[in-house]
């Protein structure tokens, strides 16, 4: 579904991508680890087309995406779940949610150019909400509250939630277990699973190796802008290197 091909990105004369590939197939969970500064995020925007690419390309299913702006990202099926959440802290969760589906404004625009499949997958913005507060049912009692006054964990669902309203054919997570409990980080997973059987395909990036390889089927280990070890997950979860710098354990 998405495919990520020798893409390189650079800051100034700092490559912070160098030809990086990647794929994720329809309804896998695949998850990207690394270090601080590896360059997932990154990834992950040159992916949404927050920042451009120097080489390479990326597409979602026949569609290029490279070159394409963050908002016609979400149009053809991008879901964005960023670092830090950033959600609108002054404004209402119910605000939040709708700006979310503002995607689907888009449709007469859609229906001219003949993106048939675009109207096939998205239901009404009030049937998103009603799915996204059968996921989180906390954010239909919080609906009036100022979205910056929610817990930790409650703006991580609004976030998630965000993203899912505009009905994304993949979810892209950036490290959406920051600042959480461990019960939370946990929840937040088997969420995961759960859009997964629903259809949805995931790629996740997480700091917290051990707990992504639990729910992902394959991984990707990023150092240094490049993708340096690739498996499935259970492969990863044996790979000394693996586990020597992400996992915490020891090789015996
Ligand atoms: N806007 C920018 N301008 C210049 N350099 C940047 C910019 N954004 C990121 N970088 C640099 O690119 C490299 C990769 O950063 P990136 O944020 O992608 O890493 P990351 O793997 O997401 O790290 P973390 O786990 O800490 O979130 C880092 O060296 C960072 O300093
Ligand atoms: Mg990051």
């Amino acid at each position: 579904m998405l495919r990520v091909e020798k893409a390189s990105v650079a800051y100034g004369h700092v490559m912070a991508l160098k030809e990086v590939s990647l794929s994720v197939n329809d309804r896998e969970i695949v998850t990207l680890i690394g270090a601080n500064g590896a360059g997932k995020t990154t990834l992950l925007n040159a992916i949404t087309g927050v920042v451009p690419l120097k080489a390479g390309g990326i597409w979602l299913d026949e569609c290029r995406l490279s070159g394409l702006s963050s908002h016609k990202t979400v149009i053809l099926g991008l879901g964005y779940v960023p670092e830090g959440r950033q959600i609108f802290g002054a404004m209402s969760v119910k605000d939040n949610l709708t700006l979310g589906s503002y995607s689907q404004r888009g449709r007469n625009l859609l229906s001219a150019l003949g993106y048939v499949g675009w109207f096939m997958r998205h239901p009404s913005i009030q049937s998103n909400l009603e799915m996204v507060f059968k996921l989180f049912p906390v954010l239909r009692e919080r609906l009036k509250q100022q979205a910056g006054s929610l817990s930790g964990g409650e703006q991580q669902m609004l976030a998630i939630g965000r993203a899912l309203m505009s009905s994304p054919k993949i979810l892209l997570l950036d490290e959406p277990s920051l600042g959480l409990a461990p019960n939370l980080v946990k929840e937040i997973l088997k969420l995961l699973l759960r859009l997964r059987d629903e259809g949805l395909t995931i790629l996740l990036v997480e700091q917290d190796a051990t707990a992504a390889l639990k729910v992902a089927d394959r991984g990707y280990v990023m150092e240094r802008g490049r993708i340096t070890i690739e498996g499935t997950a259970r492969e990863l979860l044996g790979d000394d290197r693996v586990r020597q710098a992400y996992l915490g354990k020891a090789v015996a």
